[in-house]
Protein backbone atom coordinates (compact mmCIF):
# COMPACT_ATOMS: atom_id res chain seq x y z
CA UNK A 1 0.00 0.00 0.00
CA UNK A 2 1.85 3.20 -0.78
CA UNK A 3 1.17 6.47 -3.31
CA UNK A 4 3.11 6.55 -6.60
CA UNK A 5 4.45 9.48 -8.55
CA UNK A 6 3.53 8.90 -12.04
CA UNK A 7 -0.32 9.10 -12.24
CA UNK A 8 -0.63 12.36 -11.52
CA UNK A 9 3.44 14.32 -11.69
CA UNK A 10 5.01 12.45 -15.21
CA UNK A 11 8.23 13.67 -15.24
CA UNK A 12 7.74 16.47 -13.52
CA UNK A 13 8.28 14.28 -10.61
CA UNK A 14 11.14 16.45 -7.72
CA UNK A 15 12.01 16.73 -4.34
CA UNK A 16 9.62 19.31 -3.80
CA UNK A 17 6.61 16.85 -5.05
CA UNK A 18 7.55 14.03 -3.00
CA UNK A 19 7.87 15.80 0.15
CA UNK A 20 4.34 17.17 -0.13
CA UNK A 21 2.89 13.78 -1.04
CA UNK A 22 4.44 12.08 2.12
CA UNK A 23 3.45 14.65 4.23
CA UNK A 24 0.03 14.60 3.10
CA UNK A 25 0.33 11.12 3.13
CA UNK A 26 0.19 11.68 7.09
CA UNK A 27 -1.69 14.39 7.64
CA UNK A 28 -4.47 12.64 5.43
CA UNK A 29 -4.50 9.90 7.88
CA UNK A 30 -3.66 7.69 5.11
CA UNK A 31 -0.49 6.39 6.89
CA UNK A 32 -2.40 5.69 9.64
CA UNK A 33 -4.53 3.58 7.74
CA UNK A 34 -2.03 1.35 5.97
CA UNK A 35 -0.34 3.23 3.44
CA UNK A 36 3.13 3.43 3.55
CA UNK A 37 6.00 3.80 0.24
CA UNK A 38 6.17 6.55 -1.53
CA UNK A 39 7.29 5.63 -4.88
CA UNK A 40 9.25 7.85 -7.34
CA UNK A 41 8.62 6.82 -10.87
CA UNK A 42 10.11 7.98 -14.37
CA UNK A 43 11.83 11.12 -14.68
CA UNK A 44 13.42 11.04 -11.49
CA UNK A 45 16.91 10.99 -13.61
CA UNK A 46 17.63 11.32 -16.86
CA UNK A 47 19.88 8.83 -18.29
CA UNK A 48 23.22 10.69 -17.07
CA UNK A 49 26.03 8.65 -15.87
CA UNK A 50 29.79 9.69 -14.54
CA UNK A 51 32.93 8.04 -15.86
CA UNK A 52 32.95 4.96 -13.47
CA UNK A 53 29.12 4.59 -14.76
CA UNK A 54 27.02 5.98 -11.58
CA UNK A 55 23.85 7.51 -11.96
CA UNK A 56 23.89 11.19 -11.72
CA UNK A 57 20.63 12.98 -10.86
CA UNK A 58 20.13 16.62 -11.31
CA UNK A 59 21.06 18.56 -7.89
CA UNK A 60 18.03 21.00 -8.66
CA UNK A 61 15.28 18.77 -8.96
CA UNK A 62 17.18 16.49 -5.66
CA UNK A 63 18.66 19.57 -3.61
CA UNK A 64 20.07 19.02 0.38
CA UNK A 65 16.94 18.82 2.37
CA UNK A 66 19.27 19.14 5.96
CA UNK A 67 22.62 20.49 6.79
CA UNK A 68 25.74 18.17 5.99
CA UNK A 69 23.99 16.63 2.71
CA UNK A 70 24.80 17.04 -0.30
CA UNK A 71 22.39 18.00 -3.42
CA UNK A 72 22.07 15.63 -6.10
CA UNK A 73 21.87 12.92 -3.62
CA UNK A 74 18.94 10.92 -3.90
CA UNK A 75 19.61 9.96 0.03
CA UNK A 76 18.15 13.39 0.98
CA UNK A 77 14.92 12.47 -0.03
CA UNK A 78 14.64 8.56 1.49
CA UNK A 79 15.68 10.15 4.57
CA UNK A 80 13.16 12.56 4.44
CA UNK A 81 10.68 9.92 3.63
CA UNK A 82 12.11 7.63 6.51
CA UNK A 83 11.31 10.39 8.74
CA UNK A 84 7.84 9.86 8.73
CA UNK A 85 7.61 6.70 9.08
CA UNK A 86 7.15 5.72 5.91
CA UNK A 87 9.27 3.54 2.95
CA UNK A 88 10.52 4.63 -0.18
CA UNK A 89 10.33 3.07 -3.59
CA UNK A 90 12.45 4.18 -6.81
CA UNK A 91 12.07 3.49 -10.29
CA UNK A 92 14.46 2.26 -13.38
CA UNK A 93 13.96 0.08 -16.92
CA UNK A 94 15.31 -3.54 -17.50
CA UNK A 95 16.54 -2.21 -21.09
CA UNK A 96 19.35 0.36 -21.81
CA UNK A 97 16.62 2.88 -22.24
CA UNK A 98 13.23 3.70 -20.25
CA UNK A 99 10.37 4.41 -20.88
CA UNK A 100 11.47 8.01 -20.98
CA UNK A 101 13.08 7.65 -24.00
CA UNK A 102 10.79 5.73 -25.53
CA UNK A 103 7.56 7.19 -24.94
CA UNK A 104 8.04 10.44 -23.29
CA UNK A 105 5.27 11.64 -21.63
CA UNK A 106 5.69 15.65 -20.64
CA UNK A 107 9.57 14.74 -21.02
CA UNK A 108 11.50 15.75 -24.04
CA UNK A 109 12.64 11.94 -24.46
CA UNK A 110 16.14 11.11 -22.53
CA UNK A 111 18.06 8.33 -23.59
CA UNK A 112 19.60 5.72 -21.48
CA UNK A 113 17.01 5.65 -18.50
CA UNK A 114 18.02 2.20 -18.20
CA UNK A 115 19.83 -0.02 -16.09
CA UNK A 116 20.96 -2.78 -18.77
CA UNK A 117 24.89 -3.22 -18.64
CA UNK A 118 24.63 -1.91 -14.98
CA UNK A 119 22.58 -4.05 -12.91
CA UNK A 120 24.85 -4.79 -10.25
CA UNK A 121 25.86 -1.02 -10.35
CA UNK A 122 22.20 0.47 -9.92
CA UNK A 123 20.94 -1.54 -7.40
CA UNK A 124 23.53 -1.31 -5.45
CA UNK A 125 23.46 2.36 -5.46
CA UNK A 126 19.71 2.01 -4.56
CA UNK A 127 19.61 0.33 -1.75
CA UNK A 128 22.81 2.26 -0.87
CA UNK A 129 20.86 5.66 -1.08
CA UNK A 130 18.37 3.44 1.41
CA UNK A 131 15.36 2.49 -1.20
CA UNK A 132 12.62 0.09 -0.22
CA UNK A 133 11.64 -0.68 -2.90
CA UNK A 134 12.56 -0.38 -6.80
CA UNK A 135 9.61 -0.52 -9.85
CA UNK A 136 11.79 -1.81 -12.89
CA UNK A 137 10.21 -1.17 -16.36
CA UNK A 138 10.07 -2.57 -19.75
CA UNK A 139 9.88 -0.41 -22.35
CA UNK A 140 13.81 -0.59 -22.86
CA UNK A 141 13.79 -4.26 -22.77
CA UNK A 142 10.78 -4.27 -25.61
CA UNK A 143 12.32 -2.14 -27.70
CA UNK A 144 15.57 -4.41 -27.71
CA UNK A 145 12.95 -7.89 -27.58
CA UNK A 146 14.86 -8.80 -24.32
CA UNK A 147 13.49 -11.82 -22.92
CA UNK A 148 11.68 -10.84 -19.49
CA UNK A 149 11.78 -13.97 -17.68
CA UNK A 150 15.49 -14.10 -17.98
CA UNK A 151 16.14 -10.06 -17.46
CA UNK A 152 14.14 -10.12 -14.62
CA UNK A 153 16.32 -12.80 -13.14
CA UNK A 154 19.18 -11.68 -13.46
CA UNK A 155 18.01 -8.24 -11.85
CA UNK A 156 16.38 -10.74 -9.03
CA UNK A 157 20.29 -11.63 -8.69
CA UNK A 158 21.61 -8.10 -8.68
CA UNK A 159 18.95 -6.99 -5.81
CA UNK A 160 19.72 -10.08 -3.72
CA UNK A 161 23.69 -9.00 -4.16
CA UNK A 162 22.39 -5.59 -3.04
CA UNK A 163 20.78 -6.70 -0.02
CA UNK A 164 23.14 -8.94 1.11
CA UNK A 165 26.50 -6.13 0.90
CA UNK A 166 23.90 -3.38 1.92
CA UNK A 167 21.68 -5.80 4.74
CA UNK A 168 19.09 -3.63 3.24
CA UNK A 169 15.73 -5.10 1.88
CA UNK A 170 14.70 -3.96 -1.57
CA UNK A 171 11.48 -5.02 -2.65
CA UNK A 172 10.60 -6.10 -6.23
CA UNK A 173 8.59 -4.62 -8.22
CA UNK A 174 8.02 -6.16 -11.97
CA UNK A 175 6.17 -4.01 -14.80
CA UNK A 176 6.50 -5.78 -18.07
CA UNK A 177 2.29 -4.68 -18.80
CA UNK A 178 1.78 -8.70 -18.86
CA UNK A 179 4.02 -9.33 -21.61
CA UNK A 180 5.05 -13.07 -22.23
CA UNK A 181 2.34 -13.80 -19.00
CA UNK A 182 5.13 -12.64 -16.06
CA UNK A 183 2.10 -14.88 -14.12
CA UNK A 184 3.80 -18.06 -15.27
CA UNK A 185 7.04 -16.88 -14.20
CA UNK A 186 7.42 -13.73 -12.16
CA UNK A 187 6.55 -15.14 -8.71
CA UNK A 188 9.67 -15.77 -7.07
CA UNK A 189 11.97 -14.81 -10.23
CA UNK A 190 15.56 -15.33 -9.47
CA UNK A 191 15.24 -16.26 -6.23
CA UNK A 192 12.59 -13.65 -4.77
CA UNK A 193 11.17 -14.22 -1.46
CA UNK A 194 8.22 -11.83 -2.18
CA UNK A 195 7.36 -9.82 -5.29
CA UNK A 196 4.25 -8.19 -7.54
CA UNK A 197 4.26 -8.04 -11.40
CA UNK A 198 1.80 -5.92 -13.43
CA UNK A 199 -0.31 -7.61 -15.43
CA UNK A 200 -1.20 -4.94 -17.77
CA UNK A 201 -1.02 -1.60 -19.70
CA UNK A 202 -1.35 1.56 -17.44
CA UNK A 203 -4.31 2.43 -16.58
CA UNK A 204 -4.63 5.97 -17.49
CA UNK A 205 -1.58 8.31 -19.31
CA UNK A 206 -0.85 11.12 -16.53
CA UNK A 207 -3.13 13.77 -15.39
CA UNK A 208 -0.87 16.39 -14.37
CA UNK A 209 -2.79 19.83 -13.64
CA UNK A 210 -1.66 22.69 -15.41
CA UNK A 211 -0.20 21.25 -18.21
CA UNK A 212 -0.85 20.22 -21.69
CA UNK A 213 -2.21 16.96 -19.81
CA UNK A 214 -4.51 18.36 -17.55
CA UNK A 215 -7.62 17.97 -19.50
CA UNK A 216 -7.30 13.65 -19.52
CA UNK A 217 -9.44 12.06 -17.57
CA UNK A 218 -9.34 8.42 -15.93
CA UNK A 219 -12.44 5.91 -17.15
CA UNK A 220 -14.39 3.53 -15.50
CA UNK A 221 -14.02 1.10 -18.90
CA UNK A 222 -10.15 1.37 -18.16
CA UNK A 223 -10.75 -0.06 -14.93
CA UNK A 224 -12.37 -2.68 -15.76
CA UNK A 225 -10.13 -3.46 -18.76
CA UNK A 226 -7.41 -3.99 -15.92
CA UNK A 227 -8.87 -5.75 -13.88
CA UNK A 228 -10.47 -8.39 -16.91
CA UNK A 229 -6.60 -8.25 -17.87
CA UNK A 230 -5.00 -8.88 -13.67
CA UNK A 231 -6.82 -12.32 -13.37
CA UNK A 232 -4.69 -15.18 -12.71
CA UNK A 233 -5.19 -16.08 -9.31
CA UNK A 234 -3.24 -19.25 -10.12
CA UNK A 235 -0.17 -17.69 -9.69
CA UNK A 236 -1.20 -15.51 -6.37
CA UNK A 237 -0.79 -16.80 -3.00
CA UNK A 238 1.65 -16.38 0.20
CA UNK A 239 3.91 -12.83 -0.93
CA UNK A 240 3.67 -13.46 -4.87
CA UNK A 241 0.59 -10.64 -6.34
CA UNK A 242 -0.61 -9.63 -9.69
CA UNK A 243 -0.70 -6.09 -10.03
CA UNK A 244 -3.31 -4.36 -11.44
CA UNK A 245 -1.60 -0.76 -11.85
CA UNK A 246 -1.41 2.00 -9.55
CA UNK A 247 -5.06 3.22 -9.01
CA UNK A 248 -6.73 6.42 -10.51
CA UNK A 249 -8.92 6.47 -7.47
CA UNK A 250 -9.13 10.13 -6.70
CA UNK A 251 -8.29 11.47 -9.99
CA UNK A 252 -10.20 13.19 -12.58
CA UNK A 253 -12.89 11.38 -14.48
CA UNK A 254 -14.26 8.92 -11.75
CA UNK A 255 -17.38 9.75 -10.05
CA UNK A 256 -17.37 8.68 -6.02
CA UNK A 257 -19.46 5.73 -6.58
CA UNK A 258 -16.91 4.81 -9.88
CA UNK A 259 -13.89 4.78 -7.44
CA UNK A 260 -15.82 2.78 -4.33
CA UNK A 261 -16.33 0.00 -7.83
CA UNK A 262 -12.68 0.10 -8.58
CA UNK A 263 -11.77 0.34 -5.09
CA UNK A 264 -13.81 -2.64 -4.21
CA UNK A 265 -11.90 -4.54 -7.57
CA UNK A 266 -8.60 -3.93 -6.24
CA UNK A 267 -9.22 -5.51 -2.39
CA UNK A 268 -10.78 -8.51 -3.96
CA UNK A 269 -8.24 -9.22 -6.12
CA UNK A 270 -5.37 -8.78 -3.26
CA UNK A 271 -3.48 -6.09 -5.36
CA UNK A 272 -1.35 -3.67 -4.56
CA UNK A 273 -2.90 -0.77 -3.42
CA UNK A 274 -0.65 2.13 -4.76
CA UNK A 275 -2.67 5.78 -5.36
CA UNK A 276 -1.79 7.82 -7.61
CA UNK A 277 -4.02 10.89 -6.94
CA UNK A 278 -2.32 13.99 -5.89
CA UNK A 279 -2.95 13.23 -2.04
CA UNK A 280 -2.95 16.81 -1.42
CA UNK A 281 -5.95 17.40 -3.29
CA UNK A 282 -8.13 14.31 -2.10
CA UNK A 283 -11.93 14.67 -1.64
CA UNK A 284 -12.76 13.78 1.58
CA UNK A 285 -14.78 10.99 0.36
CA UNK A 286 -12.05 9.64 -2.33
CA UNK A 287 -10.21 9.66 0.97
CA UNK A 288 -13.27 7.92 2.87
CA UNK A 289 -13.18 5.07 0.12
CA UNK A 290 -9.00 4.98 0.07
CA UNK A 291 -8.98 4.25 3.92
CA UNK A 292 -11.94 2.21 4.51
CA UNK A 293 -10.48 0.00 7.30
CA UNK A 294 -12.48 -2.98 6.40
CA UNK A 295 -12.32 -2.97 2.52
CA UNK A 296 -8.47 -2.44 2.90
CA UNK A 297 -8.84 -5.72 4.94
CA UNK A 298 -10.06 -7.88 2.22
CA UNK A 299 -7.16 -6.70 0.29
CA UNK A 300 -4.64 -7.07 2.84
CA UNK A 301 -6.16 -10.01 3.98
CA UNK A 302 -3.11 -12.82 5.24
CA UNK A 303 -4.09 -15.47 2.67
CA UNK A 304 -3.52 -13.03 -0.09
CA UNK A 305 -5.75 -15.10 -2.59
CA UNK A 306 -7.15 -13.53 -5.64
CA UNK A 307 -10.76 -13.11 -6.23
CA UNK A 308 -12.41 -15.58 -8.66
CA UNK A 309 -15.65 -15.26 -10.32
CA UNK A 310 -18.41 -18.02 -9.12
CA UNK A 311 -21.34 -17.17 -11.42
CA UNK A 312 -22.76 -14.69 -13.35
CA UNK A 313 -26.31 -14.46 -13.70
CA UNK A 314 -26.68 -12.26 -16.89
CA UNK A 315 -24.85 -10.42 -19.09
CA UNK A 316 -22.54 -8.13 -16.61
CA UNK A 317 -23.66 -9.49 -13.56
CA UNK A 318 -21.36 -10.74 -11.53
CA UNK A 319 -20.40 -12.64 -8.46
CA UNK A 320 -17.07 -12.57 -6.99
CA UNK A 321 -15.57 -14.29 -4.66
CA UNK A 322 -11.99 -13.93 -2.55
CA UNK A 323 -11.62 -16.79 0.52
CA UNK A 324 -9.70 -15.08 3.05
CA UNK A 325 -7.62 -16.70 6.18
CA UNK A 326 -10.80 -16.82 8.21
CA UNK A 327 -12.07 -20.41 7.73
CA UNK A 328 -15.70 -19.76 6.31
CA UNK A 329 -14.82 -15.88 5.00
CA UNK A 330 -15.12 -14.92 1.43
CA UNK A 331 -15.18 -11.52 0.53
CA UNK A 332 -18.07 -11.37 -2.07
CA UNK A 333 -18.64 -8.51 -4.67
CA UNK A 334 -22.05 -8.25 -6.54
CA UNK A 335 -20.92 -6.78 -10.06
CA UNK A 336 -23.33 -5.43 -12.27
CA UNK A 337 -21.47 -3.91 -14.92
CA UNK A 338 -24.79 -2.77 -16.64
CA UNK A 339 -26.05 0.79 -17.36
CA UNK A 340 -28.95 -0.41 -15.34
CA UNK A 341 -30.50 -1.38 -11.87
CA UNK A 342 -30.74 -4.93 -11.44
CA UNK A 343 -30.54 -8.21 -8.66
CA UNK A 344 -27.70 -10.09 -8.26
CA UNK A 345 -28.11 -13.08 -6.67
CA UNK A 346 -25.60 -15.17 -4.14
CA UNK A 347 -25.76 -18.62 -3.87
CA UNK A 348 -23.90 -19.49 -0.28
CA UNK A 349 -23.01 -23.28 -2.00
CA UNK A 350 -21.53 -20.84 -5.31
CA UNK A 351 -18.98 -19.27 -2.39
CA UNK A 352 -18.26 -22.99 -0.91
CA UNK A 353 -20.15 -22.26 2.26
CA UNK A 354 -22.89 -24.16 3.78
CA UNK A 355 -25.74 -21.90 4.59
CA UNK A 356 -26.08 -24.03 7.99
CA UNK A 357 -26.99 -22.99 10.02
CA UNK A 358 -26.39 -19.88 8.63
CA UNK A 359 -23.86 -17.06 6.67
CA UNK A 360 -23.89 -13.80 7.95
CA UNK A 361 -23.82 -10.90 5.74
CA UNK A 362 -22.10 -7.53 5.77
CA UNK A 363 -22.00 -4.54 3.36
CA UNK A 364 -18.52 -3.32 3.88
CA UNK A 365 -18.94 -0.30 2.28
CA UNK A 366 -22.27 0.95 4.42
CA UNK A 367 -20.60 -1.37 7.50
CA UNK A 368 -24.49 -2.07 7.81
CA UNK A 369 -25.28 -5.92 9.07
CA UNK A 370 -27.31 -7.20 6.38
CA UNK A 371 -28.37 -9.60 8.85
CA UNK A 372 -28.46 -14.06 8.14
CA UNK A 373 -29.24 -15.95 5.36
CA UNK A 374 -30.42 -13.16 3.25
CA UNK A 375 -30.13 -14.02 -0.90
CA UNK A 376 -30.03 -11.20 -2.90
CA UNK A 377 -29.03 -7.34 -3.49
CA UNK A 378 -29.86 -4.49 -5.62
CA UNK A 379 -26.82 -2.80 -5.76
CA UNK A 380 -23.33 -3.30 -6.55
CA UNK A 381 -21.97 -4.23 -3.22
CA UNK A 382 -18.66 -5.46 -1.77
CA UNK A 383 -20.11 -8.16 0.95
CA UNK A 384 -18.16 -9.72 4.03
CA UNK A 385 -20.14 -13.03 4.43
CA UNK A 386 -19.32 -15.64 7.16
CA UNK A 387 -20.52 -19.24 7.23
CA UNK A 388 -19.65 -22.33 7.47
CA UNK A 389 -16.86 -23.79 5.02
CA UNK A 390 -18.34 -26.60 3.00
CA UNK A 391 -16.40 -30.21 2.70
CA UNK A 392 -13.14 -30.02 1.71
CA UNK A 393 -11.10 -33.41 0.26
CA UNK A 394 -8.09 -34.81 1.40
CA UNK A 395 -6.52 -36.21 -1.52
CA UNK A 396 -2.44 -38.06 -1.32
CA UNK A 397 -0.31 -38.71 -3.87
CA UNK A 398 -1.86 -40.42 -7.03
CA UNK A 399 1.93 -41.29 -8.68
CA UNK A 400 5.26 -40.58 -8.63
CA UNK A 401 7.74 -40.33 -11.63
CA UNK A 402 11.35 -41.26 -10.14
CA UNK A 403 14.14 -40.45 -12.28
CA UNK A 404 14.63 -44.37 -13.26
CA UNK A 405 11.76 -45.03 -14.41
CA UNK A 406 11.63 -41.89 -16.79
CA UNK A 407 14.99 -43.20 -17.97
CA UNK A 408 14.04 -46.54 -18.20
CA UNK A 409 10.88 -46.44 -20.02
CA UNK A 410 11.90 -42.89 -22.33
CA UNK A 411 9.31 -41.14 -21.45
CA UNK A 412 7.16 -39.94 -18.20
CA UNK A 413 4.76 -42.38 -19.20
CA UNK A 414 6.05 -45.20 -16.50
CA UNK A 415 4.30 -44.23 -12.60
CA UNK A 416 4.35 -45.26 -9.31
CA UNK A 417 1.21 -45.47 -8.22
CA UNK A 418 1.36 -44.97 -4.13
CA UNK A 419 -1.89 -45.11 -3.52
CA UNK A 420 -5.28 -43.69 -5.17
CA UNK A 421 -7.70 -40.82 -4.26
CA UNK A 422 -8.57 -40.54 -0.37
CA UNK A 423 -12.00 -40.13 0.60
CA UNK A 424 -13.60 -36.83 1.40
CA UNK A 425 -12.04 -35.68 4.69
CA UNK A 426 -12.46 -32.55 6.88
CA UNK A 427 -8.98 -31.46 7.04
CA UNK A 428 -5.23 -32.87 6.45
CA UNK A 429 -4.89 -35.91 8.48
CA UNK A 430 -3.75 -39.18 7.30
CA UNK A 431 -0.65 -40.90 6.04
CA UNK A 432 2.07 -38.42 4.13
CA UNK A 433 3.08 -38.87 0.82
CA UNK A 434 6.66 -37.26 -0.22
CA UNK A 435 7.81 -35.78 -2.43
CA UNK A 436 11.63 -35.41 -2.94
CA UNK A 437 12.94 -34.24 -6.39
CA UNK A 438 10.86 -36.34 -8.47
CA UNK A 439 7.50 -34.62 -9.88
CA UNK A 440 4.39 -36.17 -8.07
CA UNK A 441 0.66 -35.96 -9.07
CA UNK A 442 -2.57 -35.89 -7.64
CA UNK A 443 -6.00 -36.86 -9.69
CA UNK A 444 -8.65 -34.50 -8.39
CA UNK A 445 -12.16 -34.83 -8.45
CA UNK A 446 -13.56 -31.48 -7.52
CA UNK A 447 -16.59 -31.02 -5.15
CA UNK A 448 -16.78 -27.37 -5.92
CA UNK A 449 -19.59 -25.83 -8.05
CA UNK A 450 -17.34 -23.38 -9.84
CA UNK A 451 -14.45 -24.25 -11.95
CA UNK A 452 -11.89 -22.52 -9.47
CA UNK A 453 -11.26 -25.08 -6.59
CA UNK A 454 -9.47 -23.56 -3.73
CA UNK A 455 -5.94 -26.23 -3.31
CA UNK A 456 -4.10 -26.03 0.28
CA UNK A 457 -0.58 -27.87 0.19
CA UNK A 458 0.57 -29.25 2.90
CA UNK A 459 4.36 -29.44 2.68
CA UNK A 460 7.66 -28.86 4.28
CA UNK A 461 10.89 -26.98 3.05
CA UNK A 462 13.70 -26.77 5.62
CA UNK A 463 15.94 -24.54 3.62
CA UNK A 464 16.27 -20.94 5.01
CA UNK A 465 14.54 -19.46 1.75
CA UNK A 466 11.60 -20.29 -0.59
CA UNK A 467 11.82 -23.97 -2.34
CA UNK A 468 9.86 -23.77 -5.81
CA UNK A 469 7.54 -26.15 -7.44
CA UNK A 470 5.66 -25.76 -10.92
CA UNK A 471 2.34 -26.64 -11.46
CA UNK A 472 0.94 -28.03 -14.16
CA UNK A 473 -3.13 -28.76 -14.24
CA UNK A 474 -4.46 -30.82 -16.84
CA UNK A 475 -0.89 -30.72 -19.13
CA UNK A 476 -1.63 -26.54 -19.36
CA UNK A 477 0.88 -23.92 -19.38
CA UNK A 478 2.43 -24.37 -15.52
CA UNK A 479 2.23 -22.12 -12.80
CA UNK A 480 5.39 -21.52 -10.46
CA UNK A 481 4.56 -22.11 -6.58
CA UNK A 482 6.89 -20.27 -3.79
CA UNK A 483 6.98 -22.41 -0.94
CA UNK A 484 8.62 -20.76 1.73
CA UNK A 485 10.80 -21.48 4.89
CA UNK A 486 8.34 -24.61 7.30
CA UNK A 487 11.82 -25.47 9.70
CA UNK A 488 10.52 -28.81 10.91
CA UNK A 489 6.99 -28.52 11.54
CA UNK A 490 4.71 -29.31 8.17
CA UNK A 491 3.08 -25.71 7.00
CA UNK A 492 0.23 -25.13 4.50
CA UNK A 493 0.22 -22.58 1.18
CA UNK A 494 -3.20 -22.08 -0.53
CA UNK A 495 -3.71 -21.57 -4.16
CA UNK A 496 -6.36 -21.39 -6.62
CA UNK A 497 -6.69 -23.60 -9.39
CA UNK A 498 -8.96 -24.07 -12.91
CA UNK A 499 -10.21 -26.99 -12.61
CA UNK A 500 -11.90 -27.74 -15.93
CA UNK A 501 -12.65 -31.21 -15.73
CA UNK A 502 -15.71 -31.06 -13.69
CA UNK A 503 -17.23 -34.33 -14.41
CA UNK A 504 -14.07 -36.36 -14.13
CA UNK A 505 -10.41 -36.35 -12.49
CA UNK A 506 -8.30 -33.54 -13.13
CA UNK A 507 -4.17 -34.46 -13.24
CA UNK A 508 -2.29 -31.78 -10.78
CA UNK A 509 1.23 -32.58 -11.05
CA UNK A 510 4.12 -30.91 -9.05
CA UNK A 511 7.66 -30.68 -10.04
CA UNK A 512 10.52 -29.08 -8.31
CA UNK A 513 12.13 -25.98 -10.69
CA UNK A 514 15.43 -24.30 -9.46
CA UNK A 515 16.92 -26.83 -7.08
CA UNK A 516 15.02 -29.19 -5.06
CA UNK A 517 11.19 -28.80 -4.35
CA UNK A 518 9.33 -28.70 -1.25
CA UNK A 519 8.35 -31.90 0.29
CA UNK A 520 4.98 -31.85 -0.14
CA UNK A 521 2.57 -34.51 1.91
CA UNK A 522 -1.12 -33.84 0.61
CA UNK A 523 -3.39 -31.47 -1.24
CA UNK A 524 -7.04 -30.51 0.42
CA UNK A 525 -9.25 -29.35 -2.44
CA UNK A 526 -12.78 -27.61 -2.11
C1 LIG B 1 5.22 2.64 -18.18
C2 LIG B 1 4.66 2.04 -16.91
C3 LIG B 1 4.00 3.11 -16.06
C4 LIG B 1 4.97 4.23 -15.77
C5 LIG B 1 5.53 4.76 -17.07
C6 LIG B 1 6.64 5.76 -16.88
O1 LIG B 1 4.24 3.08 -19.04
O2 LIG B 1 3.75 1.03 -17.20
O3 LIG B 1 3.52 2.57 -14.87
O4 LIG B 1 6.00 3.77 -14.94
O5 LIG B 1 6.08 3.72 -17.87
O6 LIG B 1 7.10 6.24 -18.10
Amino acid sequence: MGWSSWNSFSNTVASAVVIAQAKAMVSTGMAGAGYRYINIDEGWWLGERDAEGNIVVDPKAWPALAPGEKPGDMANIVRFIHGLDLKAGIYTDAGKDGCGTVGPDLGPGYPNEGAEGHYEQDFLQFALWGFDYVKVDWCGGDKENLDPAVQYAEIARAIARAEAITGHPLYYSICNWGARSPWTWAPGVGGVAADIWRTGGDIVAPIVAGTKNGDRRAELKEVFREFDQGNHPEAQHTGYYNDLDMMVAGMPGLTDAQNRVHMSLWAISGSPLLVGADLTKLSSSALATLTNPAVLAVDQDALGLQAVKVAESGPGLEVWSKPLANSGSRAVLLLNRTQAAATITLRFSDVNLTGNPSVTIKDLWSAKDLGSLRASYSATVLLLVKGKEAATALYEIERITTTSEKKASGSDAAKKTLGSTAQAQSDHTGGANVLKNQPVSFAVRPASRTNFARIRIAYTNPDAAPRFAELRVNGRVATKIAFPPTETAPAEISIQSLLDRLDSKNDLEFSAVGGPGPEIESIAVQ
